[in-house]
């Protein structure tokens, strides 16, 4: 399949814009938009990019079983170095650990269907798999003394590892609300199926959705595996595999100046402009759902979770010249700072006009935070390398993963944003899920993940 989609781009910036979009008619306003200025702002506008479109997106949506056979992708693990140890977060308080975890040198993304018949064995199911999530991130012990049994735990890290730093959130889809589970009307409020958006011809069912998602950090693909592996093992025959995505991050030594803790395979710092993960207010305003909002009392504590396998046309990317590369992202290929400044914590100046040094109003960062005061989204993720394609090309690309209080304004808004950026012609979405984050287990021994959606 070639999905590159578009013929190699000229050098010029300027020439690669007008050439890389002239033959967008559905898109007349593609060409200005990394000109800036007026023009780039109508362009928006015109294109209906503004958060209306992620309305209609969830009035519209119905949450329909989404069957589609298992399809597994793998990715080529990666040696982490060993000062990339996750840091363990607390199981047992009021929202999941791993939200607001520093990214990992390793990691997982795995979604289940429930294949229960019987809707009474869904919560015992999510006990028994909180418990052994509990395990794996407090280094529960395993009892192996009876040799003629299978030991319980795979083994990977070795008989009684420990914690390892290994850290889990688990998720729900929006199937999981359908009519099998008696759980209708407990669906929170914005929670649809993953739409399709402008760049995602190349989104396959079987890579996407899931009544169950589970996102597994750790500071080794090998701990990973584990974690996997004893998922599986716990939930067996109640919980079928859907689809799984291995990736991991290149953890970058800290600097003084560098904000970002890893590179994408773009080449580009990852994580700059975030929410501030470490205050409290920050993140209740823009990640956890709290008991004022228009949501069913047991998802507070929860946040909506967007993960999209998003392929890097690599090949191509390698073709395009250093300055529009830069002028497609709005920052500096090496520094991560802003165009037209030194620092990658600089708060970015947009560019008036096409003339203007600054940050192109197309660019990535522009459209994707116009830095009006609005939600914001807590981006986290992996990159990852699953081989190479049936035309000889890379299949690799970023397990983009990110966290928000409401998706109407959280990553519909931002994506409906993006639809139609320069970004387009070097990425293709190839899968992912919407889901909610369960709230976390909380203090109780008796808590579990998921005991207040089946209270
Ligand atoms: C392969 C796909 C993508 C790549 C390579 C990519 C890369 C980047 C890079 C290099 C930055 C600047 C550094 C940073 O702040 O982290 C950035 C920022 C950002 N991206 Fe992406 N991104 C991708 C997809 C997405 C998607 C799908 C969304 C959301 C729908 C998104 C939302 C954002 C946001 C909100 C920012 C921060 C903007 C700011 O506050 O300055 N990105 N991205």
């Amino acid at each position: 399949v070639d999905v590159r989609g578009s013929a190699d781009p000229p050098v010029d910036p300027n020439e690669a814009d007008e050439a890389a979009h002239a033959a967008s008619s559905t898109h007349p306003d593609r060409r200005s938009f990394l000109a800036g200025g007026a023009a780039g702002l109508a362009g928006l506008a015109g294109l209906g990019l503004t958060s209306c479109r992620a309305d209609e997106l969830i009035d519209n949506a119905s949450v329909a079983p989404t069957a589609a056979p298992v399809s597994t992708a793998t990715a080529a693990p990666t040696n982490p170095p060993p000062t990339a140890t996750a840091q363990l977060g607390d199981f047992r308080s009021d929202t999941q650990p791993g939200v607001l975890l520093p990214r990992t040198a390793a990691g997982i993304f795995a979604t289940f269907d429930v294949a229960v018949d019987d809707p009474t064995e869904l919560a015992p199911t999510f006990e028994r798999l909180s418990a052994e999530i509990e395990r794996l991130m407090t280094g529960g012990p395993v009892d192996q003394s009876d040799p003629i049994r299978p030991p319980d735990d795979s083994g990977l890290l070795g008989e009684d590892p420990g914690a390892t730093g290994t850290v889990i959130t688990v998720a729900v889809g929006a199937s999981l609300f359908d009519d099998r589970f008696g759980l209708v009307s407990r669906r929170p409020a914005e929670l649809i199926p993953m739409p399709l958006f402008f760049n995602d011809r190349l989104v396959q069912a079987g890579l996407s959705h899931g009544d169950v998602g589970v996102l597994i950090h750790a500071h080794s693909p090998q701990a990973a595996a584990r974690a996997l592996h004893q998922i599986v093992r716990v939930t067996e025959r109640r919980l079928n595999l859907r689809w799984v995505q291995e990736g991991f991050n290149e953890l970058l030594e800290p600097q003084p100046d560098q904000v970002a803790s890893t590179r994408n395979l773009l080449g580009f710092r990852d994580g700059t402009s975030n929410p501030d993960k470490s205050d409290a207010a920050v993140m209740d305003e823009h990640v956890w759902v709290r008991p004022e909002d228009d949501e069913p009392s047991w998802a507070v504590g929860g946040t909506y979770l967007a993960v999209r396998t998003i392929r890097m046309l690599i090949e191509f990317w390698a073709t395009a010249a250093l300055v529009r590369q830069e002028q497609i992202f709005g920052r500096h290929k090496e520094s991560g700072a802003p165009l037209g400044l030194e620092l990658e914590a600089d708060e970015p100046v947009f560019a008036a006009t096409r003339e203007d040094e600054g940050v192109p109003l197309g660019s990535h960062i522009a459209r994707a935070n116009p830095r009006d005061g609005g939600p914001r989204i807590l981006r986290t993720g992996f990159s990852y390398l699953n081989g190479v394609d049936p035309a000889g090309e890379l299949d690799q690309g970023l397990l983009f993963i990110a966290y928000q209080r409401s998706l109407r304004s959280g990553f519909l808004a931002v994506q409906s944003r993006l639809d139609g950026e320069p970004l387009e012609d070097y990425i293709k979405p190839v899968g992912g899920g919407l889901f909610f984050v369960l709230p976390g287990a909380g203090p109780s021994p008796e808590g579990y993940l998921g005991q207040s959606l089946f209270a």
